[in-house]
């Protein structure tokens, strides 16, 4: 049988993107096994899930910083996934900042999905971004994590129409489920090795 590919997802927040690519698997749409979960944040509703999910967890220690990691806190989360064994790392919803630990763990292994139509729309809240520019579209991009923020290459997109009366909470609602669509689809393209990760 052929060997599934195996995933180390990250996160921060509620975990729906990793709820979707655990369904996929669930469904066999997506031929991969989820090998770790781990989360900056001991509360995060991503491990909620991955636990009732009976999947591996591992929670960073405290940092004090906010929006990335100590290098020694990021150096072991990578031999925390190195160790499970992961082949592509997933950010689903993970906010820290990618460093050198990460990057040099995993070259071109490291995707991450982003709310908007990048290049538009880079940063926080992106889906606020959007509505408070009046663009008519935005949508998700899934992409290769680089040193530079939001900046890597692109995978997949998703065009997801602004409309009348949006609020960011509904609009970024529908990229949601936008991103739940496309995050596993990506992954299914490295599973079948149509495309190649780490090259
Ligand atoms: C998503 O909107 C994703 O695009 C962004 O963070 C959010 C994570 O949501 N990077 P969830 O935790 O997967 O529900």
């Amino acid at each position: 049988m052929k060997e599934k590919l195996k995933l180390g997802v990250l996160g921060s927040g509620k975990g729906s993107n990793f709820v979707a690519i655990a369904d996929a698997i669930a469904a066999g749409q997506l031929d991969a096994e989820i090998v770790l979960v781990a989360s900056d944040l001991p509360g995060a509703g991503i491990l909620e899930e991955a636990r009732t999910r009976n999947l591996p967890t591992w929670t960073c220690p405290p940092s004090t910083f906010k929006t990335k990691l100590e290098p020694e806190i990021e150096a072991e989360l990578a031999s925390k996934l190195q160790q499970a064994g992961s082949q592509i790392v997933v950010l689903a919803g993970f906010m820290r900042v990618i460093k050198q630990p990460l990057l040099d763990a995993f070259p071109k292994r490291i995707v991450n999905i982003h709310p908007s139509l990048l290049p538009a729309f880079k940063g926080l809240e992106a889906w606020k971004q959007a509505l408070e520019s009046g663009a008519s579209e935005s949508g998700c991009t899934v992409h290769w994590v680089t040193a530079e923020l939001d900046s890597g290459g692109i995978l997949a997109q998703e065009r997801v129409a602004v409309e009348i009366g949006d609020s960011p909470e509904t609009l970024h609602a529908r990229i949601q489920v936008a991103e739940h669509r496309i995050f596993p689809a990506v992954l299914q393209k490295f599973a079948t090795g149509e495309w190649k990760a780490g090259e």
